[in-house]
């Protein structure tokens, strides 16, 4: 039995709006001890699974059933100090002997000092990256986990302070709306916990009292199934099954999972990332056909155009269509010119062939992430 490998493959397409990640989770139901599950990730798939945010808790959720599960996450000898956001923090404002032995950071005086995560103070979000207008302070007291929850529901994350021009702002707002002594937590927090896989992600979901490193020695995370899935530490020697991803979507490109039409495609794609795609090469027609397996509608948007008046197709990149793989009856000179303005999209099944359709359809498209 145990030389029997059991698969249960969990697909997971994750494309949020700020940063897509498309992961696949694969859940391997054989028990092995931290290091050797990684080991086992990393050479099949990408590594042991990071978790960035609530809907992959919620995922990985599904594949725990009655055992502990390994995730990516570890224990190491020193925490480095960084922003809620993921930023580093590169820029730092400590009041002399600080810091201290704590975790987490808050503000007083235009100064920072560090103190333990579970204590309960007021906090400011940012709701926007201008510091001008984009600070909201939160009257409740909540502990640093809570407060960060709090701004990332309702706003953006905890405020990050990068430069000193900015701590003289939030040291401005917080005197102009409170006095300047109260202590306010910032974005600011280490922990020694890093991910696998080396992401910066500072998502976190342990259970009541966790991480308690019981007998010094719990130096890795898993998925506790009497706590709601939620993360205890424990010693990494413990054999477990484990929950490996791979992360599928080639850097370059991000599907967005929205339906819209071309114009809209094309200026969402400007807004948060850099064009519709163009398709120069087979190579990257392959990467396009990677990444639309994934896609809820049949077919979907590309960056290409077609021009009524010059009677050509073209990029919006700018760019003649050189490489060309359309369907059969499609990307002719000849399109009919009472209808609506073809675009073109990229089939998401099938052949995979680019095909020529009214710019109203509504459909999935495909972003370009990179200058090139
Ligand atoms: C976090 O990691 C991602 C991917 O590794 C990277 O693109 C991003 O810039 C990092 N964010 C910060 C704030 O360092
Ligand atoms: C987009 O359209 C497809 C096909 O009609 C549908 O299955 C999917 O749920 C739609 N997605 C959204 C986000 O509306
Ligand atoms: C374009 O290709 C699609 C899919 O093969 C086909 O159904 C459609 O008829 C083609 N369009 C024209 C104008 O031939």
């Amino acid at each position: 039995m145990e030389q029997t490998l059991y698969f249960i493959l969990l697909l997971i397409a994750l494309c949020s709006v700020s940063e897509c990640v498309q992961r696949q989770y694969h859940f391997i139901n054989v028990r092995k001890n931290w290091t050797e599950a990684q080991r086992y990730c990393r050479e099949k798939y990408t590594d042991l699974a990071t978790v960035d945010n609530m809907n992959d808790m919620n995922e990985l959720k599904k594949s725990v059933n009655d055992e502990r599960v390994w995730i990516g996450l570890e224990r190491m000898s020193v925490g480095k100090w960084q922003w809620s956001s993921g930023d580093p923090a590169l820029y730092l404002n400590w009041a002399p002997t600080q810091p201290e032995t704590s975790e987490c950071g808050f503000m007083t005086n235009g100064q920072w000092h560090d103190l333990a995560c579970s204590s309960s103070l007021t906090f400011i979000c940012s709701s926007s990256n201008n510091m001008n207008t984009g600070l909201v302070f939160v009257n409740q007291g909540k502990n640093w986990r809570e407060a960060q929850s709090y701004c990332r529901q309702n706003h953006i994350d905890l405020v990050s302070v990068r430069n000193q021009n900015e701590n003289q702002q939030l040291q401005q707002f917080i005197s102009d709306h409170h006095s300047s002594g109260s202590w306010i937590w910032i974005g600011l927090f280490r922990d020694s916990w890093q991910w696998s896989d080396q992401s910066n992600s500072s998502f976190r979901y342990w259970a009541p009292g966790e991480p308690n490193n019981d007998g010094g020695n719990e130096n890795c995370a898993a998925i506790e199934p009497n706590t709601q899935g939620k993360w205890i530490d424990i010693s990494c020697n413990n054999q477990f099954p484990f929950v490996c991803h791979e992360v599928l979507c080639p850097d370059k490109l991000i599907l967005i999972k929205e339906n819209l039409t071309w114009s809209e495609a094309l200026r969402y794609c400007r807004q948060n990332h850099v064009d519709l795609v163009s398709v120069h090469s087979e190579e990257m027609q392959l990467d396009v056909m990677n990444v639309v397996k994934q896609a809820s509608t049949e077919a979907v948007w590309l960056g290409l155009r077609y021009s009524h008046i010059l009677g050509i197709w073209y990029w919006v990149s700018g760019d003649t269509v050189c490489y060309q793989n359309w369907a059969p009856g499609n990307g002719t000179a000849v399109e009919n010119c009472d209808s609506a303005v073809r675009s073109g999209a990229v089939q998401s099944g099938g052949d995979q062939r680019w095909i020529s359709r009214p710019e109203t359809d509504r459909l999935n498209f495909i972003c370009s992430r990179n200058e090139e």
